[in-house]
């Protein structure tokens, strides 16, 4: 049986991606009046994270209780999985008796192969290439502060990281033009560069992608998995933090984003991501509204 994932931004076209985002204000407006659709009623989301989240995890969990449903949650460590139980018959199994399956892991190509083998719909919850779920709120936020984000212009300063890659694709899905700012060497993939060739820019100076920006986003520079590599790169990337100097170039009334967890003094100063053009906060609540628009179309499609 085949079904509809979402394992990146690009398995949704444009219109589907409005439609969500529509669909997310939507259900954030009726949640605050005390309106939950049971769309999920008797169902059940399986969530598989093979390594640390504090806000996918709350969100989906929440979100899935939100619609009438349930989650549970596995780590690889108490499953049978830790024992050597393939993907594949895991997820011939999980997606036997769970309605949805979300899953984080470190390799983009286990997400693949759970849904090669899943009868449900899987949704990515983060990989080493991207982070889908995480745009669905960014771009909420974006619009819910400012409309439309089609024909804005974004920056996004560090890591050419998973989060970097899924704005990548957002500029192609939304229409808007992004401006990469990384370290030489820490690029983003460059077929994902490619593919959205007409939609994002690549440099090494941050100054020139934050000029007039209408947005500026920024992220860890030690993703999860790069522990090791940390002391290099906290010397590497030093002048690609996000500082009020540089939040001076943006346009004046810029908005300020970080998918979080934050490291204050590392890749963002305090002073901005605590200061009033952040909406980090905003932005994490609204993982909340666009998961549940995410599987309120994936139930209902
Ligand atoms: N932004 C994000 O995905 O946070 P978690 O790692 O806490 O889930
Ligand atoms: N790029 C970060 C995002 C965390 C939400 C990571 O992969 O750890």
């Amino acid at each position: 049986m085949t079904c509809r994932h979402f394992l990146s931004l690009l398995d949704f076209s444009s219109e589907d991606l409005q439609q969500l985002i529509e669909k997310a204000m939507e259900l954030k407006t009726g949640a605050r009046q005390g309106q939950l659709p049971s769309v999920m009623r008797g169902k059940t989301l399986a969530m598989v994270f093979e390594k640390a989240s504090t806000r996918t995890r709350v969100s989906f969990e929440i979100g899935a209780n939100q619609l009438g449903g349930s989650a549970l949650f596995l780590s690889p460590g108490d499953s049978q999985m830790s024992r050597g139980e393939s993907l594949a018959d895991t997820a011939r199994v999980l997606s036997s008796m769970a309605d949805l399956v979300v899953m984080r892991t470190l390799a983009h190509e286990r997400l693949t192969e759970v849904a090669q083998h899943s009868q449900v719909p899987v949704i990515n919850a983060m990989s080493d290439t991207s982070h889908p779920c995480q745009l669905l709120a960014d771009i909420l936020t974006f619009v819910e502060h400012r409309g439309s984000i089609t024909n804005a212009t974004v920056a996004w300063v560090g890591d050419g990281n998973n989060v970097c890659q899924s704005w990548i694709n957002a500029a192609r899905q939304f229409g808007f033009n992004l401006r990469v700012a990384t370290p030489p060497g820490y690029e983003p993939d460059s077929d994902i560069v490619a593919a959205s060739k007409d939609y994002a820019t690549l440099s090494d100076q941050p100054e020139d992608a934050v000029l007039g920006a209408d947005l500026v986003v920024t992220d860890t520079w030690t993703s999860i998995g790069m522990e090791s590599e940390r002391a290099d790169r906290e010397a590497i990337f030093s002048n690609y933090r996000v500082t009020s100097e540089l939040m001076h170039q943006a346009s004046k009334d810029a908005l300020f984003m970080h998918c979080l967890p934050a490291y204050r003094g590392k890749e963002v100063d305090a002073t901005v991501i605590d200061g009033p053009q952040s909406v980090v906060w905003d932005e994490a609540e609204n993982r909340l509204h666009a998961q549940k628009a995410l599987m309120f179309m994936l139930l209902t499609d």
